[in-house]
């Protein structure tokens, strides 16, 4: 593992994580070089592709971002193109993967940094930008390393640089580490990092897309999404919807922990049942029932044992009262105190606020006062006034809090509360792509 990534993964078997099987989505070779990879942002730059049908066969493809909240590709992808044209504009790739549970992107990193910066190249190709960042989890040191080794044989290739692939334009990549904590990830907290302000989200509208780094128009995509784009732009958009399952597109990659055989990450067709994808991970661990899983990281509400041949894909679940989300299961074997489990998560987020608005600053610490001193009290169930209450924040802090940390910090408590009465998720998930939300209960 050691001289793979002295050598660069671009050159190297195994890859920096230590796989020496290609993963299914990859269109390249295994083991090929800068010289053979790349070949699309060559086309795009070279002329023989049109920014445009780049901008058409994303939408075709039905990409959506994969970061957590799912907005159409395509659609991000033509609002920055469109937007000042000939202005300075930037691209960034997200990297700053922080979602408890939510490991995939790290796995990408290692195994396919030439995926995420061709997608992040073809990304500033199309929208207008010279320059552009990966923001890196500063945890993820291997990771940086890869792709500071990919950027390195990308610069001698000539492909990045004053000149990228002898277009005459030029196309910047540098590396932007965190200094740490979670907010960062949020896009516009990571924005303002990135400013050298402190690293606060800002209220949106206005989007990254018309508004971002230093004001300018700014794509940012995770690196799962980045990672597809060339994927689909290289076997085409009918190829990559046929790989899912049922309505479900493309392939996917999940992170799978908690009570697993096999905790680790996973590539399979959109659209795979819960089920499906426990059984990959070797089932739970001593061979118990699913107690509850999360199906999309920390933020995402739990689901029982009667939910679990749902497809892992946006709609269904979002229909289930949770989320595809970061693309974290997360799994609790039977007999595991859900509220205990719920706690923890909410213990994360009052943790991870950035303290900017009062609801979730406030909301998340009365909250969790209120469950440890039930959990202290050795009992698992709230009475009649504490559950009323518990629903009371909740319904405040996602109303009225300004990100997306504060608004979901208090739906897994409220989700497993409604297991522990016998029926699913307890409250709706805040739907991705500004669709209705369902109401409240
Ligand atoms: P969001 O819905 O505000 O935005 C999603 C993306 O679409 C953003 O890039 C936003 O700029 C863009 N967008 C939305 N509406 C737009 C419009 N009208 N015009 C132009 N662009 C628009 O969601 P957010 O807050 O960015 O992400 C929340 C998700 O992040 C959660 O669902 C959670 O699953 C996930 N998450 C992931 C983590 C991880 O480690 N991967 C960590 C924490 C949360
Ligand atoms: Fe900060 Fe929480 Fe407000 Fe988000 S919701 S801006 S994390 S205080």
């Amino acid at each position: 593992v050691a001289a793979a990534r002295e050598a660069g993964v671009g050159h190297a078997e195994p890859t920096a994580s230590g796989r020496t099987q290609p993963w299914p989505n990859d269109p390249y070779p295994a083991g090929s070089g800068v010289a053979q990879r790349y070949a699309t942002l060559r086309a795009l730059l070279g002329g023989q592709l049109d920014p445009d049908d780049v901008v058409a066969v994303l939408a075709e493809s039905g990409l959506r971002g994969m970061g957590g909240a799912g907005f159409p590709t395509g659609k991000k992808w033509e609002l920055v193109r469109a937007a000042e044209p000939g202005g300075v504009k930037y691209a960034i790739c997200n990297a700053d993967e922080s979602e408890p549970g939510t490991f995939k992107d790290r796995q990408i990193l290692a195994d396919q940094p030439h995926l995420v910066l061709e997608g992040l190249l073809l990304g500033m190709a199309v929208v207008g930008a010279e320059q552009g960042w990966v923001f890196i989890r500063h945890e993820y040191g291997p990771e940086e390393r890869v792709l500071r080794a990919e950027l390195a044989a990308l610069r001698a290739a000539g492909v990045v640089g004053p000149d990228a692939c002898g277009s005459g334009r030029r196309l910047e990549v540098d590396i932007f580490t965190s200094p740490g904590g979670y907010i960062l990830g949020e896009e516009t907290a990571l924005i303002e990092c990135m400013e050298g302000h402190r690293g606060e989200p800002r209220n949106k509208p206005p989007f990254p897309g018309t508004y971002g780094l230093h004001g300018r128009p700014t794509l940012m995509n995770s690196v799962e999404t980045f990672a597809d784009v060339p994927v689909i732009l290289t076997r085409g958009a009918q190829w990559w919807r046929d790989q899912g399952r049922g309505q479900a597109v493309g392939w996917k990659f999940f992170a799978v922990s908690g009570h697993v055989q096999r905790a680790g990450v996973y590539c399979v067709p959109m659209g795979t049942t819960v089920r499906e994808l426990i059984a990959r991970a070797g089932g739970v661990s001593g061979g118990a029932g699913v107690g509850a899983v999360q199906p999309g990281g920390a933020s995402s509400n739990f689901i029982g044992p009667d939910q679990l041949d749902l497809p892992l894909d946006f709609a269904p679940l979002a229909e289930a009262g949770t989320m595809l989300g970061s693309g974290a299961l997360v799994v609790l074997a039977e007999g595991t105190d859900l509220l205990t489990a719920a706690t923890n998560v909410l213990r994360f987020f009052r943790n991870e606020s950035c303290g900017k608005c009062v609801p979730c600053r406030v909301g998340s610490t009365k909250a969790h006062e209120l469950l440890t001193g039930v959990l202290a009290a050795g009992s698992s169930r709230l009475d009649e006034a504490q559950h009323a209450r518990v629903l009371q924040l909740e319904e405040a802090m996602r109303k009225t809090s300004i990100c997306g940390l504060g608004q979901v910090a208090l739906g897994p408590v409220v989700s497993v509360l409604g297991l522990d009465k016998g029926g699913a998720s307890a409250r709706p998930q805040p739907r991705p792509d500004g669709a209705p939300e369902q109401p409240t209960r």
